[in-house]
């Protein structure tokens, strides 16, 4: 609805998140199949890593915006005085002129923006309307006359096609207006202030089709600038690649032109995290999107796991994927601790080998993460290797054994009004031991240990990181509310009205 405020975080009842953890119900697993197979066999190129769309729903709303500025522009028109001569029987020749001309409203009652497939968008007005006030004057011999005068330009109706392509240099959306036709009904002039009004009566037919003719070729100038250059400039303020921390940016890059179906506006956009550093491809393509035909937001994106991978894949090879778990980090009042003391209930040499010391965990991703996205919900499952150190007296570090973790971790992804954020919960924790330097000890002895403590000390700094969020590719002035987020075969279905202003 025009003007109704966006709802800041706190939507739901979950501390202002919209949880993904609804199935879609609308696409039977057998249609997703379907739908796959066709989208492989049917797309040659690279899919995209997200697909934004726009519904008719957000077309209205974007069409009530854009003709409020275009409303502003066409206000703008400035029609040039007109003057001429006259010569009437008995009274001889004379001379009159229109003079400050100036537009005092243009109405645009009714607009619209419709789908053409292929052709991009059409948007037609109306009804519209214009008043206009002015001046005028007119002598013969040595008389003088003059007063002001009203004019009205009625059922003026305005139809343009906009087409979107990109540029493939910059990914940005371009925007043109390669047609437009306007066309007038009629123009309709209240002279007043002299009692000769009556004579300049006798020149309507004359005003009307001056200004008929300067309405209707200034109109589509305007339409057509405010199109080259204000849509254009907006658009291009969607960001194209957007910066996250000292490691990695994000491409939001169009990789192909728009495309209108009959249904919607979809723009394929590349959904891809890179290193700042070093940019280059992943090793990895995205799937294809079983876009489901939802239309009650104005918003969404379909946000495919190859963007989420494409995530674990930069930061796991920047090799920031690692942390350092110390005593410190677990709770007080626990009796798990990161001493040789405890180590040395389940494996006495360590207690033997490094008496009274603390114990550090050194863990990193050895590959990169691997997110998986059914309508269930997500799954994650990284491969860590976890090191354990006794701490010497002199803080130097003497190497325990080092672990393989396989876990099974369920991700819930939500979004704010300009981010999305995730929480991690581990599942299930699979040990391995790759190498020991204290001897032979079964692995099976540290499962409690290590079940306590990668949700503890592991999970939660990973918690801290995606609560802050990544951002959504956003245009400037734009807030969205009304969120809903659902989880797909591949993809998140991420959805939302816009506010804009
Ligand atoms: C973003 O993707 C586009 C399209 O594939 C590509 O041309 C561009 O080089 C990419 N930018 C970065 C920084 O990776
Ligand atoms: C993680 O790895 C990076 C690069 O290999 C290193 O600079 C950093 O100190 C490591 N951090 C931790 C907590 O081990
Ligand atoms: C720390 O102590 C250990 C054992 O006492 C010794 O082997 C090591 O060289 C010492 N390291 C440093 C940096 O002094
Ligand atoms: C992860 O765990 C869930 C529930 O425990 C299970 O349904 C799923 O199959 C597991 N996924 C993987 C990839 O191991």
């Amino acid at each position: 609805m025009p003007g109704s405020p966006p709802r800041p975080r706190g939507f739901g009842g979950s501390g202002g998140q919209n949880m993904a953890r609804e199935p879609d119900k609308a696409l039977t697993p057998a249609t997703l199949v379907v739908l796959a197979t066709l989208g492989t066999a049917a797309i040659a190129t690279t899919n995209p890593g997200i697909v934004a769309r726009i519904t008719q729903k957000g077309l209205d709303y974007a069409c009530q915006q854009g003709v409020a500025v275009l409303q502003k522009e066409l206000e703008k028109i400035t029609i040039p005085t007109f003057s001429g001569s006259f010569k009437i029987k008995h009274l001889g020749k004379g001379h009159y002129s229109f003079y400050s001309l100036a537009i005092r409203g243009f109405q645009l009652p009714s607009s619209q923006i419709k789908l053409a497939p292929s052709e991009g968008l059409d948007l037609s007005i109306a009804d519209a309307n214009v008043k206009i006030s002015g001046k005028w004057k007119a002598r013969k011999n040595f008389i003088k006359t003059s007063g002001n005068f009203d004019l009205s330009v009625e059922g003026v109706s305005i139809s343009a096609v906009l087409k979107l392509g990109f540029d493939p240099a910059s990914g940005h959306c371009t925007v043109s207006c390669p047609r437009c036709n306007n066309h007038i009904n009629g123009v309709r002039v209240h002279i007043s202030g002299s009692s000769l009004g009556w004579l300049i009566n006798l020149f309507h037919e004359k005003i009307e089709s001056s200004l008929r003719n300067r309405m209707t070729s200034e109109i589509c100038k305007v339409v057509t600038s405010s199109v080259s250059s204000k849509l254009q400039q907006y658009l291009e303020t969607l960001p194209v690649t957007t910066r996250i921390d000292h490691v990695a940016g994000i491409n939001y890059s169009l990789v192909a032109p728009p495309t209108a179906t009959t249904d919607n506006l979809d723009g394929q956009l590349k959904g891809e995290f890179f290193r700042w550093a070093h940019p280059s491809p992943p090793p990895f393509a995205p799937p294809p999107l079983a876009f489901p035909s939802d239309h009650d937001r104005m918003v969404y994106l379909g946000i495919s796991n190859y963007f989420f991978n494409t995530a674990g894949f930069v930061y796991q090879q920047a090799g920031v994927l690692n942390l350092t778990v110390t005593d410190n980090m677990i709770p007080k009042e626990s009796k798990v601790r990161l001493t040789t003391e405890v180590f040395g209930i389940l494996i006495p040499q360590v207690a033997k080998m490094f008496p009274n010391m603390k114990v550090q965990l050194v863990f990193w991703a050895s590959s990169p993460p691997h997110l998986t996205m059914h309508p269930e919900g997500l799954v994650l499952t990284p491969t860590l290797d976890a090191q354990a150190f006794a701490v010497l007296p002199n803080s130097s570090l003497a190497p325990l054994f080092m672990l393989r973790l396989s876990m099974n971790i369920s991700v819930t992804v939500g979004a704010t009004p300009d981010r999305l954020v995730g929480q991690l919960r581990l599942n299930r924790l699979l040990l391995e031991l790759k190498h020991s330097d204290i001897g032979p000890f079964s692995v099976e002895v540290l499962q409690a240990v290590m079940n306590y403590v990668v949700p503890i000390a592991v999970i939660p700094k990973v918690n801290e990181r995606l609560q802050e969020g990544f951002p959504l590719p956003m245009p400037k002035n734009v807030q969205l509310f009304n969120l809903v987020l659902q989880s797909h075969q591949n993809f998140l279905l991420f959805g939302a009205d816009v506010h804009y202003g």
